[in-house]
């Protein structure tokens, strides 16, 4: 038995776009945004309020905001690691953000700088000023099968972080396999783990394509009853600080194989597609998704 309707999240312009090596102008990203919201998608992350030293590739946050605050029929969530971050966010115009932390202690140190009860810490006093502002929380938990540092991550660990960001307030826990190494056999035992902690209704399932196992992985999650995937537009992306890791799962080949499933999803595919072929020639690049690679020559 597999959900109904899928919530997809597309991540592509700030999962995707935090990882090129050129920085992508405001402009770019605000038409790319623009696009994205025409497709039907019902959140799409917009960009991050973390430090332009770490990411200089989102230095711009708050002139995409400016750009993009009023859209209407969308969710805009950006991500905050501390507070400061949140309140830049919120002054800028957001009404959604999202914390992350790891369930493994090395990569918490590179990509935040900070162990995982410290950062545990600033996600509570985020958690605590958002809610007296009313304004919903994402968390995400970072390498929850594998780290580039550390190599396999126990599933107690992730289900450990991720009961955590449940009980500060969290409305949903994004789980990320930031270097794409699971396999719907190591996702099992982590989903298994997680879901024990966390109501399955309140999970989101996060993958990369590194060793293109993130459909099948999908699927499985699926099958465990997760209705909530996130996704990159032709498959943009990576982690700055998770070397080698590749894009994110192309969203076109998650809505092909939910289309294929009978699965609702209310998005556009071929505006989608329309989308996806703007950034790739912004980036000058073929898409990362098979789908529409396959689709443009038909
Ligand atoms: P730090 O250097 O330890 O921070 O960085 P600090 O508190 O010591 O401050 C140092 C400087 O940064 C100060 O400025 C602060 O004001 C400034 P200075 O006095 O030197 O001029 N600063 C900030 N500036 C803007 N916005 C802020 C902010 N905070 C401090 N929010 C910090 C700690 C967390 C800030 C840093 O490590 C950081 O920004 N990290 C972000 C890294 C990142 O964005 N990674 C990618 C996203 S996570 C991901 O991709 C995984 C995910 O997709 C899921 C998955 O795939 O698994 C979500
Ligand atoms: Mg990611």
């Amino acid at each position: 038995d597999i959900p109904r309707y899928v919530k997809i999240v597309e991540v592509g312009p700030r999962d995707g776009l935090q990882n090129e090596k050129t920085i992508v102008p405001t402009s770019v990203k605000v038409d790319l945004i623009r696009k994205l919201v025409s497709c039907g998608l019902p959140v799409i992350e917009a960009t991050s309020f973390v430090s332009p030293k770490w990411v200089p590739q989102l230095a711009d946050a708050k002139d995409v905001m400016d750009a993009i605050k009023n859209l209407e029929g969308v969710r805009l969530p950006v991500l905050t690691p501390n507070l400061k971050g949140f309140e830049a966010a919120v002054a800028a115009g957001a009404k959604e953000v999202a914390v992350f932390a790891s369930a493994s202690e090395s990569f918490s140190k590179s990509n935040i700088n900070c162990s995982i009860e410290e950062s545990l810490a600033r996600y509570r006093a985020v958690t605590s000023a958002a809610k007296k502002l009313s304004i919903p929380v994402r968390g995400y938990v970072s390498c929850v099968v594998g780290c580039p540092v550390e190599g396999s991550v126990s599933p107690s660990k992730v289900a450990y972080v991720a009961k955590k960001l449940h009980e500060m307030g969290c409305f949903e826990i994004s789980l990320g396999d930031t270097i794409g190494v699971a396999t719907p056999g190591t996702v099992l035992p982590m989903l298994e783990a997680v879901i024990a902690v966390v109501p399955v209704e309140k999970l989101a399932v996060h993958f990369h394509d590194t060793y293109g196992q993130s459909l099948p992985n999908i699927l499985l999650s699926l099958q465990m009853g997760i209705s909530t995937v996130d996704s990159s537009v032709s498959g943009l992306g990576g982690c700055p600080y998770a070397n080698g890791a590749s894009g994110n799962v192309a969203t076109e080949d998650v809505v092909y194989m939910l289309n294929g499933l009978g699965v609702k999803t209310n998005i556009d595919m071929s505006k989608l597609l329309s989308a996806g072929e703007y950034i790739s020639k912004y980036l000058g690049r073929p898409s990362g998704s098979k789908t529409a690679v396959a689709l443009s020559h038909i």
